[in-house]
């Protein structure tokens, strides 16, 4: 039995953990950067609970029953988003990823989505140089940034866990800097109790599903965001994406001490406009 591309299913998810683990290790060490994922469970964990929400695609490439490699596509908005993709390290540049990325592009065709969008470590010409081919457009750049939580005040912004009242302005605000919403999103942060609000002159001017690599925020200003990272309690690594477009941000960020883990590319094919406000995108987009 030659290649396969199949839906993942629930045992996928332990092996598949551990060459996304692999894949991206064996990169980061090739290129001296520190580990994206810490550990192998960093890595499968993530995997596990894609395989098993409805919102989310999961392919797996297979080679004589044995696993080469996965990929996944956030379905839970009408833009896609695609990532982890990794092939296990001894499998790569035999067209493993291509094909799973194929899969990926078809599906969110076949489905209608407005775009399909990822964000792209920027040391990996090989990642970047497929992704182009594909038909997809380098929109901008971002630094991953980490450190001990700014715990500066901002008066005037307040800030507090968001409530399921939120939602329509939060939606409204991503609507008005995107140009689409991700409302699955901000209802899943607010049950999960992760997203915060800011409010200023007495209405919201921002949101955040979490101030982490995973997660977004949108805000009216640059102010508002500040308020929004000084209030969290911990950024992870390799952080949350700080747009490299937005001088004034990544120069507060770095000025309070956060350090760049590494640069990604947010690349897109559909839909794209160029965001109306502050924001910080989550590493799918
Ligand atoms: C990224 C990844 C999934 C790609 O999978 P792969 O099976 O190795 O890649 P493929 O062989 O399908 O495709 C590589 C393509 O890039 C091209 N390529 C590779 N290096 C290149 C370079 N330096 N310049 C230009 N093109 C290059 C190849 O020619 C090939 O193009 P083709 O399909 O038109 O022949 C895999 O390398 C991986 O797991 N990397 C580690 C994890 C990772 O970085 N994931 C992506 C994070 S954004």
């Amino acid at each position: 039995m030659g290649l396969t591309i199949r839906e993942a299913v629930e045992t996928d998810w332990e092996e598949a953990g551990r060459i996304c683990y692999e894949a991206f290790a064996a990169l980061a060490d090739r290129h001296g950067f520190p580990h994206d994922f810490p550990t192998v469970a960093a890595a499968a964990e993530p995997i596990r609970r894609m395989i098993n929400h409805p919102g989310f695609y999961s392919v797996v490439a297979e080679e004589d029953g044995r696993l080469l490699g996965s990929n996944f596509m956030d379905e839970r908005s009408i833009i896609s988003a695609i990532g982890p993709i990794s092939v296990d390290p001894g499998a790569q540049n035999r067209q493993i990823g291509r094909l799973l990325m194929q899969a990926a592009l078809e599906r969110a065709n076949d489905r209608g989505a407005a775009g399909v969008r990822l964000l792209q470590i920027a040391y990996h010409n090989r990642s970047l140089s497929l992704y182009a081919k594909l038909g997809m457009d380098v929109r901008a750049s971002f630094a991953a940034m980490h450190g001990e939580p700014i715990r500066v005040a901002m008066p005037g912004y307040a800030v507090r866990a968001a409530s399921p009242e939120d939602e329509p302005s939060c939606n409204a605000l991503c609507m008005r800097v995107h140009g689409h919403g991700r409302a699955a999103e901000v209802h899943e942060a607010i049950v999960a109790g992760d997203a915060m609000v800011v409010e200023h002159l007495g209405r919201i001017t921002g949101y955040t599903t979490g101030i982490t690599y995973f997660t977004h925020s949108v805000a009216e200003t640059n102010d508002d965001l500040r308020a929004l990272i000084a209030a969290a309690p911990d950024y992870g690594t390799p952080g949350f994406l700080v747009p490299l477009a937005n001088a004034d941000l990544f120069r507060w960020c770095l000025e309070h001490g956060l350090r760049v883990f590494f640069v990604l590319n947010m690349m897109t094919i559909g839909l794209y406009q160029e965001p109306r406000g502050a924001y910080m995108p989550s590493v799918g987009y």
